[in-house]
């Protein structure tokens, strides 16, 4: 049996994969620390998880419209009021996750040999959504030294007359990474002069720390938001991966084919997700500012603990929950019989030897780095940190 062109080329999601290895260790009862999983380990809140039971007792489970209830719809508009974002209803999808979202975007804006500017270290998913949707995926690299951002030269230079869209993350995954207004508004300007769409992936919005704040390159001005597609959810502000539920604002017309499109795949997302996540944005937001306040508190701790390993380097991230540390000074050596080359082989090692499962920075299309997520407990993070000490003590 032949597996059609489009399905055959694509890779499986390494971050998932790396987590599941982690998981059947940790089910045959070995005691691996993951700092793989880009989920929160924290409990959905109390009360969007009852707002579910209710729908689900009140019979909430059939149909709904395709793009989402209006409530809901309504609420999403609600929040992005105060990302300084006017839309309605009508300009909101909600799809199953945002990575959902992002699937539709890609389908509906892109033709055949259309190219996608992407900057590594990027997102798994978006590479392969790109490639899915006939187009071609432009990476522009960056490293530690300019803070991984996409500067408005590197952008020209990556442009070609078949450049269609940019690909923008902030807070990004995964280097934690959050662009500034002005550093948006440069980009904004060379993606007007050249006639761009951009989507902006904002679902770590809501977790920043060091008192920065969030910019939407769609916020500043009519012409940038005709030409952006927001993408947010509920999975990472309010611990909600399983529901499933994340949402796009875009120009009507495009909002109008993503409901279209979706109306012939997954038709609307989960009834009940629906209500919980109606729940999870117009209710208390003190779980968020809580859940936020211990993620800022690992994140200090893990960039401690990376900062004294002799040979590693970690730029602080200001938001999400990944740490992206260089590891290029541990390249070469020896880990008993065999040299590491890559981040590959440092992942490797750290899962077999050291029951540490962490992303190679490979997988982001940057390499030598590690990923780390810090969406896991104090102990888990302390021991991890001294598992790799352990590690690179032996390193020779
Ligand atoms: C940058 C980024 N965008 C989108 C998603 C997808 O989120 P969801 O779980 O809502 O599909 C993720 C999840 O890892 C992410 O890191």
């Amino acid at each position: 049996m032949e597996i059609a062109r489009r399905a055959a080329g694509i890779s499986p999601s390494p971050t998932l994969a790396i987590d599941a290895q982690a998981k059947a260790m940790k089910a045959k009862g070995i005691q691996v620390i993951n700092f793989s999983a880009g989920e929160p380990d924290f409990d959905t809140p109390e009360h969007i998880k009852e707002a579910a039971v209710a729908a689900l007792k009140a019979g909430f489970t059939r149909y709904t419209p395709v793009a989402g209830i209006p409530e809901l719809r309504q609420a999403v508009c609600d929040c992005l009021k105060a990302r300084g974002l006017s839309y309605e209803p009508a300009d909101i999808v909600v799809s199953c996750g945002a990575k959902h979202s992002l699937y539709n975007a890609m389908q509906v804006l892109l033709n055949e040999g259309d190219e996608v500017i992407l900057c590594a270290p990027y997102w798994v998913s978006y590479y392969e959504q790109v490639k899915l949707a006939g187009g071609v995926p432009v990476v522009v690299n960056t490293d530690a030294a300019t803070d991984f951002k996409l500067t408005p030269d590197a952008l020209k230079a990556a442009l070609t007359p078949r450049t269609k869209l940019l690909i923008l993350n902030s807070p990004c995954n995964p280097t934690g990474v959050v662009y500034s207004r002005s550093e948006l508004e440069a980009l904004a300007e060379v993606i007007l002069v050249h006639d761009l769409m951009v989507i902006s992936d904002e679902i770590y919005a809501a977790l920043l720390y060091d008192g920065l704040n969030h910019t939407s390159i769609a916020s500043l001005g009519p012409e940038i938001k005709e030409r952006t597609i927001v993408i947010d959810g509920v999975s990472k502000t309010y611990a909600m991966t399983g529901w499933r539920i994340g949402y796009a604002a875009a120009p009507r017309a495009i909002a109008t084919a993503m409901t279209d499109l979706q109306s012939h795949s997954t038709s609307n997302p989960t009834s009940i997700a629906q209500k919980a996540a109606l729940a999870a944005l117009t209710g208390s937001q003190e779980p968020v500012a809580a859940m936020r306040n211990e993620f800022a508190r690992r994140r200090d701790r893990i960039l401690t603990g990376l900062r004294e390993l002799p040979g590693v380097e970690c730029n602080q991230p200001g938001g999400a929950f990944y740490v992206f540390p260089f590891i290029g000074k541990l390249l070469g050596r020896r880990f008993r019989d065999r040299v590491l080359n890559n981040s590959t082989d440092a992942a490797a090692v750290l899962l077999q030897e050291y029951q540490v499962a962490v992303v190679p920075g490979v997988a982001f299309g940057t390499d030598p780095y590690l990923r780390l997520s810090y969406a896991t407990s104090m102990e888990q993070i302390e021991a991890g940190l001294e598992r790799l000490a352990a590690f690179v003590r032996e390193l020779q």
